[in-house]
C-alpha cells in the first residue's frame, strides 16, 4: 500500500519517526488487512465472526466480546462511544502497556474493526495515570495514525470507504476504581470515579447517557486477528470454551519474570517451569495467585495440575482474571500476604457501600491483629464472616475483588493463620476485665 514519506512536513517527521517506522513494519506484516477485510463485510458479519472466534474479555469478567458488541443499539441517530480500558491498576497486572509499548498500532486497527462494527464514532482509550511513559508512546503512535491517514477523516481517503472515526487518550488520575466499566465512564465524563448501579448497563446508558461499549486493550489488540483467520479458525487456538492466545504477566518468586502471549489452557507448570525457569533460588514453591490480586490463591499441588483458562481454574475454586501470575516460594508469609492484599483494597475502596466500606477496613484490621499475634482462634471466623459478608452485596465487584483472596488464603492455608493466633483471649486487656468485674458487682450488690 502507498506510503510516501515526502507527505508530511520534516518537523512531525523527526518527532515521531520512530512510529513512523514501526507503522511501515507493521503494514508490511499485514496491518490493516483486516480492517480492509472487515470493510468488506456488514457490520453484523463482523460481530458474527467476532462471536464464532469465542473472543472472551481480558480485562478480568470473562465476559463474551461478540455478544457485548450485539448488546449495541444498530441505530446510528443517537452517538455511541467505545472506551478501552487500558487504567491496569490491579497488583499484578502489566501486560496492557506491553501493547501500548510494542503493539499499538494492532490496538488503533482493533478500535477501526470495533468501531465500524457497532457503528461508533468516538473512542476513548483509557490510560492508568502513573503510565506516563505508556501514555506518551501510545499518544505518538495515535499521532503517526492521524497523520498518516489510519484514523480520522483522513480514513475515508485511505481506506475508501465513508466511515472513520476519532480516538482519544483519557488519562487517568491513578485510581484502582477507575478501572472499573462504570468509574471509568464517570473518570471520562469529568466526575469523581464511583461505579454506577447496573441497570441500566452501558450497552443502554453509557458516557454521557448514550450506548456504550467497554473493553479492555488485550481484547480489542485480540480481534484484527480473528477477522485475519476467521472466527472458526481463532476458535481451534487453546481451551475449547476460552479460546485464543492470553498474555501471562508472570511476577513474584520466579526466575524470569515477564509478559508470555501463550494458548489458553496451558498448564501453569509449564509456565512456571519451562518459560519462566523455574521458582527463584532453587526454592519449592508454596503459592500462586492466577489472574491478579483479586482472585483466590492456588496452593502447590493444585498449581502443578492446574491449565489457565476460566473453566480449568474454576475447578480449583478460582478464575483467571487479568492472567497476572503472582509466585510465591516456600518462605512466604502467607498472613503477611493477606494482609497486604487487605490494605490495599481498603484503600481503594470508593466508600459509596457501606459493606465495602466498612468490611475492607475490619478485614484489614483483623489481618493485623492476626499478622502481630492479637488474636484468636474465633477472629478467623469472623474474618471468613465479614468477607462473606461483603461478597455480592456491593455495587461493584470491588466488593468481592477484597473478599475473595482473603477467603481463599484462610481456606486453602488455614494452618499459617491458626499457628498467629491465641485459642482464647486469656490476654483481655486488665481494664476491660476490671470493668467486667465492677459491673457484676454492682449488679449482684442492687439485687441484695
Ligand atoms: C475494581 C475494578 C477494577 C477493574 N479494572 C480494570 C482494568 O484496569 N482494566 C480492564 O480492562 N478491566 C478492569 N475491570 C473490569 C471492567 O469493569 C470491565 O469488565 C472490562 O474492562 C471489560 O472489558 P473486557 O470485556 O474486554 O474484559 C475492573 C473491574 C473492577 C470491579
Ligand atoms: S464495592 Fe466498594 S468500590 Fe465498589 S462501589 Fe461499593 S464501595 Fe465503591
Amino acid at each position: 500500500m502507498g506510503f510516501e514519506y515526502g507527505e508530511i512536513s520534516k518537523i512531525a517527521f523527526a518527532r515521531n519517526s520512530k512510529f513512523d517506522a514501526t507503522l511501515k513494519l507493521y503494514i508490511a506484516n499485514g496491518g490493516f488487512e483486516a480492517y480492509r477485510k472487515a470493510l468488506k463485510m456488514s457490520p453484523d458479519e463482523v460481530i458474527n465472526e467476532v462471536k464464532k472466534s469465542g473472543l472472551r474479555g481480558r480485562g478480568g469478567a470473562c465476559f463474551p466480546t461478540g455478544l457485548k458488541w450485539s448488546f449495541m443499539p444498530k441505530s446510528n441517530d443517537v452517538p455511541k462511544y467505545l472506551c478501552v480500558n487500558g487504567d491496569e491498576s490491579e497488583p499484578g497486572s502489566f501486560k496492557d502497556r506491553q501493547i501500548f509499548e510494542f503493539n499499538p498500532f494492532q490496538l488503533i486497527e482493533g478500535i477501526l474493526i470495533a468501531g465500524y462494527a457497532m457503528g461508533i464514532r468516538t473512542t476513548y482509550i483509557y490510560i492508568r495515570g502513573e503510565y506516563h511513559k505508556w501514555i506518551n508512546l501510545m499518544q505518538k503512535a495515535l499521532d503517526v495514525a492521524y497523520e498518516r491517514g489510519f484514523v480520522g477523516p483522513k480514513m475515508k481517503e485511505t481506506f475508501g470507504s465513508d466511515y472513520w472515526l476519532d480516538i482519544y487518550i483519557h488519562k487517568g488520575a491513578g485510581a484502582y476504581i477507575c478501572g472499573e466499566e462504570t468509574a471509568l465512564m464517570n473518570s471520562i465524563e469529568g466526575y469523581r470515579g464511583y461505579p454506577r448501579f447496573k441497570p441500566p448497563f452501558p450497552a443502554q446508558r453509557g458516557l454521557w447517557g448514550y450506548p456504550t461499549t467497554i473493553n479492555n486493550v488485550e481484547t480489542i489488540t485480540a480481534v484484527p486477528q480473528i477477522i485475519k483467520m476467521g472466527g472458526d479458525e481463532y476458535a481451534k487456538i487453546g481451551a475449547p470454551k476460552h479460546p485464543g492466545t492470553l498474555l501471562f504477566g508472570v511476577s513474584g518468586h520466579i526466575n524470569k519474570p515477564g509478559v508470555y502471549e501463550l494458548p489458553t489452557g496451558t498448564p501453569l507448570k509449564e509456565i512456571l517451569y519451562e518459560h519462566c525457569g523455574g521458582i527463584w533460588k532453587n526454592k519449592a514453591l508454596k503459592a500462586v495467585i492466577p489472574g491478579g490480586s483479586s482472585m483466590p490463591p492456588l496452593t502447590a499441588e493444585e498449581a502443578e495440575q492446574a491449565n489457565m483458562d476460566e473453566e480449568s481454574l474454576q475447578k480449583f475454586g478460582t478464575h483467571i482474571g487479568t492472567g497476572g501470575i503472582i509466585v510465591m516460594d516456600e518462605d512466604t508469609d502467607i498472613v503477611k500476604v493477606t494482609y497486604r492484599i487487605a490494605h490495599f483494597y481498603h484503600h481503594e475502596s470508593c466508600g459509596q457501600c457501606t459493606p465495602c466500606r466498612e468490611g475492607c477496613g475490619w478485614m484489614e484490621k483483623m489481618l493485623k491483629r492476626i499478622y502481630e499475634g492479637d488474636a484468636t482462634t474465633k477472629d478467623l471466623d469472623l474474618l471468613y464472616s465479614v468477607a462473606s459478608n461483603i461478597e455480592g452485596n456491593t455495587i461493584c465487584a470491588l466488593g468481592d475483588a477484597a473478599a475473595w483472596p482473603v477467603k481463599g488464603f484462610l481456606t486453602k492455608f488455614r494452618s499459617e493463620f491458626e499457628a498467629r493466633v491465641k485459642p482464647s483471649r486469656e490476654f483481655v486487656p486488665k481494664n476491660i476485665v476490671h470493668g467486667k468485674r465492677r459491673s457484676a458487682q454492682l449488679l449482684l450488690e442492687n439485687r441484695t
